[in-house]
Parts: C-alpha cells; structure tokens; sequence
C-alpha cells in the first residue's frame, strides 16, 4: 500500500510523530517537496529529533529514505543533518537516496530570501523561514536552476554556476546595494560536497517504480500544509512549492495510479506560524494559555506559532483538494481544561455567508467566522489509549469534526510520545 501523508492546516500539525507510527509498515518514507523551512519533531522514548530535510522516516534502523525531485536541497542543510543523525548513532548510508533532478538551494538564494524580507514593507513580509526557499523555487521555474545532476560534470557545472550567480550578484547589486558573492566560493564548496552528494543520488523515480512492482510500500512524507500550497493555500503568504498532494506526485515522480490513500493531519486546534490572515486566531489571553500548553513554538525559527479554534472551512477545502480518504487529528490533549470547544464551519464576509475558501486573500483577511459552540472536558487524557477512554464531550467533539468533514477520523494522539496515540 502506498500512502500519501499531507498536512490539512498551515503545518506543524503533527505529521512527524505520524509519519514515525507509520513507518513501521512501510519500507520506503518519501519527501517530495519543500527543503529545510519544514520542522518535523518526534519524540521517541526521552530523545527528541528534529528533522528538517531528511524524511522522520529515517529514526527506523531499517527504512530507506528518498529525498525526492521535488525537493530543494540545502546541501550544508543536509550534510548538518547528516552528521546530526551520525553523532545519535543513527547510520544513513546505503538507506538515503537524494534525486539527482533535486534542486540545489545555493547560498544566494538565502541571501535573496533574507535581504527580500527585511527589505519589504511590513504588509507585504511573508514571514519566511529565510532558509532560502522561494529563491530556489523560483528558479526552478524560471529555468536558472542547478540540480544534483550537474555536480556530475565540473566543466558545464562551473559554466552554468558563473552563469547564473552573474544575474544573481547584478540582482543584489542593484536592488539591495550588496557587494555580491564570490563565485570562487560558491564553487570551491560544491566541489567539497561534491563527490559525497553524488553517492547519495540515484534517479529515484526509477527506483520507486521499481520498488512499488516489488510490492514495497511507500510512504510520502508531506512537509508544511495545504493552506501553504503556493496554487491552493493563502497565496502570496504560502511557502513556494505544492504542499497538496500534487506535490507528491511531481515532486516524486510516481504516478497517482499508484497510490492507495491519502491521509489528512490536523490538529484538534489551528495554528499558523509565518504572516498571513487567519480568521480563527484566538484572543490573546486564550492564544498564549493554547500556545503554553501545546508547545506552539516553531521547530525551525522558535517563532511562537499563532493558534486558533479549528477552522471547519479551510479543513474541507483541504479534504476536497487533496481527496483526503481519512483523517488524523493531533494534540487533542491540548484543548482539556476549557470549559467550551468552538469549530467554524462557515465565514461571515460583509452581509454574506461563506461555505468555502474564497480564494482572494483580500477577501479571507476580511472573513469573520461562524462557529458552533460545544462543551469542554475537564479531564487529563494523555493517557487515553482507546476510545471510551476519551470524556463524552471530547468524543462529541470528534464526531462533530468527522460529520462536518465527511471523513473518518483514524487516529487520535493525545501527546507526543508513540504510546499517546489513540487507533479508530
Ligand atoms: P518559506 O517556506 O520559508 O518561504 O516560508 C513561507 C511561509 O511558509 C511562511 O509563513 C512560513 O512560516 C511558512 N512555513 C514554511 N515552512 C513551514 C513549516 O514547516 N511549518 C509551518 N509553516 C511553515
Ligand atoms: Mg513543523
């Protein structure tokens, strides 16, 4: 079975503990887009490991991991993570595969990425991670790219590097008044990586064809969230690449005809890290108790995460683009304590009533939203296992979830630990 993990928020929802259970039925975990602005954390036993460009797959001695095409590659990001990995006794090689149609995320593009946000007015910040992101994206598109491939040839590579870094350096010339970088630089380090990348990279969607008619199962390891997607999320306050399940099969190169179930992860509650409206944000005082209480701090900037009831509306647009055949909501735990639980299941904008995202941002930063109001739970249940361990309220308050998403809930956690994790 293959299966296809995809977070239904803005990210962080949770996908890394997930992705840690799932594993252990799968044979190959598949990130597929996205670089080193992800965060996954999992928890096993006492250790915690943040990973941000290696599948969370990789914690299982016996998986094999792929990076795939789709993927922009930090390489000091990923050699970090690399060794990060080695100092905890964890060995990747043989078992990590990078795509040698990867993206390679250059030190321009976080200079770019970097002076693009400081140098922005205050309403037009995205709110990056600055980890160079959508510079790489965008050229991808625009055709200006280096992939892991071209470190084969140093001759074309040095051709194509002196290229591009010419328009980046007139670039940050002209619009940020900066000196430029040093080609010799820039190449003088990939010629260091050079060799030790390439021993990483294989054409993987050959290989992932190739496995899935052995019958492996494949795990694709979603980063950020739908609401990012850069075609279906809050455009422009999104990150650069398709976090919907597009992504999965672009930044793979396996055809959906292969792909068995898409899974949903939420968290029982909405956040968002990053600038960008978000209709359902709590007030202040309910907003720093749910941020205390659910760790809502960014695993990659320590930016504390915005948090807010779970947005019905955004939730079902995620179910409708990503087909999302079951869900998984997370940190339920984190909500116990409050005497009343809310879900907006539509928006109020001017004198109309919305069902569904409307698309224009304008229009979603002015979106009030309409909730249903349910009773809290006063109970402690991180240490619920099964259903009827769960307070009634709080089992009203899934059902509720599941009837207005249309979709089956599968998965309950209830705490960051592998035991905390509730099977429907
Ligand atoms: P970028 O991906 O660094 O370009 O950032 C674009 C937007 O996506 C910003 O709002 C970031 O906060 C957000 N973002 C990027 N990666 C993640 C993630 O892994 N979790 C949550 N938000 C993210
Ligand atoms: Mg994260």
């Amino acid at each position: 079975m293959n299966h296809i993990i995809i977070g239904a928020h803005w990210g962080d929802e949770g996908k890394g503990k997930i992705i840690d259970i799932l594993a252990e039925k799968s044979d190959i975990i598949v990130r597929y887009q996205g670089g080193n602005n992800a965060g996954h954390t999992v928890k096993i036993e006492n250790q915690t490991y943040v990973l941000h460009l290696i599948p969370s797959g990789i914690l299982h001695p016996k998986k094999i991991c792929v990076i795939g095409n789709g993927v922009v590659l930090d390489p000091e990001a990923f050699f970090e993570e690399v060794k990060m990995l080695h100092g905890k006794g964890i060995k990747v090689d043989g078992r990590l595969f990078v795509s040698d149609a990867a993206h390679l995320l250059l030190p321009y593009h976080r200079l770019l990425d970097q002076l693009k946000e400081e140098n922005s007015h205050q309403d037009h910040k995205i709110g990056t991670t600055k980890r160079g992101i959508g510079p790489c994206y965008a050229d991808k598109m625009a055709r200006l790219g280096i992939r892991v491939a071209d470190l084969r040839n140093v001759n074309s590579l040095k051709v194509r590097l002196g290229v591009v870094l010419e328009e980046k350096n007139q670039a940050l010339r002209k619009l940020y008044n900066h000196p430029g970088l040093s080609f010799d630089e820039i190449y003088s380090g990939l010629l260091k990586i050079r060799k030790r990348l390439l021993q990483f990279s294989i054409s993987t969607s050959n290989y992932l064809y190739e496995a899935s008619k052995k019958k492996k199962n494949l795990l694709f390891e979603g980063a950020q969230g739908t609401m990012l997607d850069v075609d279906h999320g809050t455009y422009p306050f999104v990150t650069s690449s398709n976090a919907s399940v597009g992504g999965a099969i672009t930044g793979s190169g396996v055809s959906p005809t292969l792909i068995d179930r898409v899974i949903g992860v939420v968290k029982a509650y909405t956040t968002r890290v990053g600038e960008g409206p978000f209709p359902t944000q709590f007030p202040p005082k309910l907003m720093e108790q749910i941020q205390k209480q659910g760790n809502e701090y960014g695993s990659t900037t320590g930016r504390p995460r915005r948090c807010g009831w779970f947005d019905g509306v955004i939730t079902k647009h995620a179910v409708r683009i990503n087909g999302l055949n079951e869900m998984v909501v997370m940190k339920l735990d984190v909500l116990s304590g409050l005497p009343e639980v809310k879900i907006a299941t539509g928006y109020r904008l001017g004198g109309k009533i919305l069902k569904d995202y409307p698309t224009s941002t304008d229009e979603f930063s002015r979106c009030k939203p309409i909730y249903e109001s349910m009773p809290g739970w006063k109970e402690d249940i991180s240490s619920a296992t099964r259903w009827k361990d769960l307070p009634v309220n709080a089992r009203r308050y899934l059902q509720r979830l599941e009837r207005l998403l249309e979709t089956p809930i599968k998965i309950v956690s209830v705490g960051s630990k592998r035991s905390q994790t509730i099977f429907l």
